[in-house]
């Protein structure tokens, strides 16, 4: 082979060299948040399960080779003293990114031991992040790769069903719908039954359910689509997760009161506008990881074996499209992402 050809061929396996990919990095804070809040399943408080998370995410986080700044963080809803908005994570080198975390993304789910309790880690370039300022809901609609740019995510319940379907070649009533099971909820329910499409009532997780809804093609998790209003910090994260995945969320803040309402505006929010998912996470880089805490229909949860704990996480970049499930087995004597256990506390 001539050296000109072989040059092409080059080319044509690689277009970029090989660099770092920090998502596989990140899967190692949520591994820790995942094991040291799954000491406290079923013990029925939250609070432990969120604090457990926060503690063993923290160290690891620092040591990421990046420069970041938490835009997404645990903030005034939690009341937490660490992974607060603001605060800087990481190892000082390395590129400058907003981060947004969610140590466990259904504190309420762990505690109760219910399935799809997930700790989340998601990273952009630097200023490129979403910041809800006071917003503590947004109205979401989550579609999958397909339906990405044929639906009206401003449309009656019963259009937007149908133009899914459509975009997925399948009829209304084979469509499964992820709604978070709240009171706000009673119409849009009432609108998706009127459809003939079924629901799958998230008691709480609704970044699980926007993943799930958006990865039709590369996950079968038997949803497909995502409607109804949740946390905003998850939409956001949700929309790092969409970015690498494919798929689209629409989202529209929806303040709680007429106090939000006026905070929001007077910080230069647009409450009528329809938020995409470049809006939510800009740029190019984003990474994004999570790992399962309980059993649910992305990832499996934590499982204390003799002398080893299993972890099952994803890893994901929007840059490469790679997407990866990790299954990662843990020496409690030997790993440092292990935590104390609940007795040692
Ligand atoms: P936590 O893990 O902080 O408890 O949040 C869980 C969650 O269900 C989110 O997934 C969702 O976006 C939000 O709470 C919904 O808020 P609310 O419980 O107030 O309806």
């Amino acid at each position: 082979m001539t050296a000109a050809r072989q040059s092409s061929t080059h080319t044509t396996a690689r277009t970029r060299e090989p660099d770092r990919n920090l998502a596989v990095e990140l899967i190692r804070a949520t591994e820790a948040a995942a094991m040291a809040s799954a000491r406290y399943l079923g013990r029925g408080d939250k609070n432990q399960v969120d604090a457990a998370a926060v503690d063993a995410m923290r160290p690891v986080l620092g040591t990421v080779s990046m420069r970041g700044v938490v835009v997404i963080g645990e903030g005034e809803k939690d009341e937490a003293p660490m992974l607060f908005n603001g605060e800087q994570v990481g190892d000082g080198t390395g590129p400058e990114v907003d981060i947004a975390v969610d140590p466990v993304d259904g504190t309420t789910l762990a505690a109760k031991a219910l399935p799809d309790a997930i700790s989340v880690v998601a990273l952009s370039e630097r200023g490129k992040m979403f910041d809800p300022g006071p917003c503590f809901y947004m109205r979401k609609t989550v579609v999958p790769p397909a339906a990405a740019g044929a639906v009206d995510p401003e449309a009656p319940v019963d259009a937007l069903i149908a133009a899914v379907a459509k975009a997925l070649g399948r009829r209304t009533d084979d469509l499964t719908v992820a709604v978070l099971d709240r009171p706000r909820h009673t119409n849009l329910v009432a609108a998706i039954r009127g459809t003939g499409a079924r629901i799958k009532f998230l008691p709480d997780g609704d970044v699980a359910g926007a993943i799930m809804a958006a990865s039709v093609e590369q996950i079968d998790t038997g949803v497909d689509l995502l409607l109804g209003t949740g946390g905003t910090p998850e939409g956001v994260i949700a929309a790092a997760a969409l970015r690498c995945l494919g798929g689209e969320i629409f989202a529209r803040l929806a303040p709680r009161t007429d106090e939000e309402r006026k905070d929001a505006i007077d910080q230069g929010y647009d409450l009528d506008k329809v938020l995409t998912t470049r809006d939510l996470v800009g740029g190019e880089d984003i990474f994004f990881a999570a790992t399962g805490v309980t059993d649910g229909g992305l990832l499996k949860g934590v499982r204390f074996g003799t002398g080893r704990i299993s972890t099952w996480s994803l890893s994901m970049r929007a840059r490469s499209g790679t997407i990866r499930f990790i299954q990662t087995q843990h020496d409690p004597e030997r790993s440092s992402l292990v935590a104390r256990g609940v007795a040692g506390d």
